[in-house]
């Protein structure tokens, strides 16, 4: 994807939407940004907006508000359209609206004659990338789903806090349903190159103080949107760093929401796992040898999942 415009278009310019836009015209990471919604008129305003900006910006972007035909030569479509979880709700939740909105959406981007690769945040993300892949029929390597990235983003930062270490060097990833069911496999964790519970043993701390960091992290969606109604930043600096990798080819390790074809002994459904992200989309899945209770878990998310897919989707 080494071409000389680099193409974005994304559809729905809610909170989440608008912070991945505009986190991409400060981080320059395209040379065109598209923004579509239902309601045309607020991706004109929102394009306006942005383009404001562009003399501030490092990078020249075209950003402008389009209609669905943009999407043929786009290298990615990023799509954040559907609703937006109410205090009380859990993501599954979202699962019967979001369905049909990111149904039409795929339709409509693959009416284009698109052939890129499709990013998707809408919630319930796992299953709306699910959806997405279904319809739009493209090879599951590119259609991803940004998964299990923003909760690996809040635990490595809340570690880093923990421990007084850089999130940089906290090599620790969340896995399963971006949801109540995800868990993260503490004994693959490693602070720079040494082992998480090596470090733990040798400076008297107990996992607990990591559980209980995981149950903030988990709890994090619900806290923020008790708070403030809905979360975008985190996610969108999330869509971005997704987009980036693909973009620049990077070869570089994320857990997103990939299409299982057996590598942890499940199949038929997108889940978070850690996965090694290039201009081809999910080049491959990383494996890790969970140990019983891990594994277990992880199958529990994936029941989670495979239930709703039958009983909603499929
Ligand atoms: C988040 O985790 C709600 O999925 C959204 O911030």
């Amino acid at each position: 994807m080494q071409k000389e415009k680099r193409k974005i278009v994304l559809v729905g310019t809610g909170f989440v939407g608008m912070s991945f836009a505009y986190s991409m015209l400060l981080s320059g990471g395209c040379d065109q940004l598209v923004l579509i919604d239902v309601n045309k008129e607020k991706a004109i305003g929102e394009a306006m907006d942005l383009q404001h900006g562009l003399p501030y910006a490092q990078h020249k972007i075209d950003i402008k508000a389009g209609d669905y035909d943009e999407c043929k030569d786009a290298d990615i479509v990023v799509i954040t359209a559907g609703a937006t979880q109410k205090p009380g709700e859990t993501r599954l939740d979202l699962t019967i609206t979001d369905t049909k909105i990111v149904k039409s959406v795929t339709e409509n981007i693959m009416s284009s004659g698109f052939q890129g690769i499709i990013v998707v945040a809408s919630n319930p993300v796992d299953l709306m990338t699910y959806v997405a892949q279904k319809v739009s029929g493209l090879p599951k390597h590119r259609v991803i789903g940004t998964g299990t990235l923003l909760d690996t983003a809040r635990l490595r930062y809340m570690m880093s806090e923990y421990l007084g270490i850089s999130s940089k060097n906290i090599h620790a990833y969340i896995m399963g349903e971006h949801g109540d069911s995800s868990f993260v496999p503490w004994t693959h964790a490693y602070v720079g190159c040494k082992k998480l519970l090596a470090i733990l043993d040798e400076t008297h701390r107990d996992l607990n103080d990591l559980q209980n960091i995981y149950v903030q992290v988990q709890q994090a969606g619900y806290e923020i949107v008790n708070r403030k109604k809905s979360t975008y930043y985190g996610i969108g600096l999330s869509l971005n760093r997704l987009c980036q990798a693909i973009l620049k080819d990077e070869h570089v390790i994320l857990t997103i929401a990939a299409y299982q074809n057996d590598e942890y002994g499940q199949k038929g459904l997108y889940i978070g796992v850690p996965a090694l992200i290039s201009a081809h989309g999910v080049e491959e899945i990383v494996t890790l040898d969970l140990n019983e209770v891990d594994q277990q878990k992880f199958n529990n998310s994936c029941e989670t999942l495979r239930a709703i897919i039958k009983d909603t989707i499929d």
